[in-house]
């Protein structure tokens, strides 16, 4: 049943120098404003350098939004580290959970711990992000 797989696309980036927290929060809310009309949900965290994203839902989508966000001038330097094609979505309650780290590497808000801990996350996703939370506590 190819038509009802989910693509995911993972990338890290680097956050334009003088990006604030609060400029974080602007982008999760227009993130959470257009993935609800795209059908997108996924997770975004920032540690103050850096992003690291993944974006799920139908394919077209998912490449359409990529693209854009790769084109968007808060951040550059994009690696996409995973593609991968499943069954089901591993953060469907989300448009676009959103994850602060703080320079000690704890997370703020919500907690990455208990995100990751879901049981559609994948152990590769999981592992993906708990790497990124320790290169948040080397950052300052
Ligand atoms: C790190 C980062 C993550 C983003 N994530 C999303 C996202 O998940 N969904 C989304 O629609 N826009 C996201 N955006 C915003 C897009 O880059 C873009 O501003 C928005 O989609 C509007 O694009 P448009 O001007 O081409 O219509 C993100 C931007 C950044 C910098």
């Amino acid at each position: 049943m190819p038509d009802s797989l989910i693509t995911s696309i993972s990338y890290i980036s680097t956050a334009r120098s003088d990006l604030e927290t609060s400029d974080f929060q602007i982008i999760l809310d227009s993130a959470n404003h257009r993935n609800a009309e795209l059908g997108l949900t996924g997770l975004l965290a920032f540690n103050g350098l850096n992003f690291m994203q993944i974006l799920e839902g139908p394919r077209d989508n998912v490449n359409c939004c990529i693209r854009s966000i790769e084109a968007d001038k808060r951040h550059d330097g994009m690696v996409i580290f995973d593609r991968r094609e499943a069954q089901h979505r591993e953060f469907p309650d989300w448009k676009m959970a959103g994850i602060l780290l703080s320079a000690e590497g704890s997370d703020t808000k919500l907690g990455i711990d208990e995100l990751l801990s879901s049981k559609w996350v994948k152990p590769e996703t999981r592992k993906h992000f708990v790497s990124f939370k320790s290169f948040g506590s080397q950052a300052e």
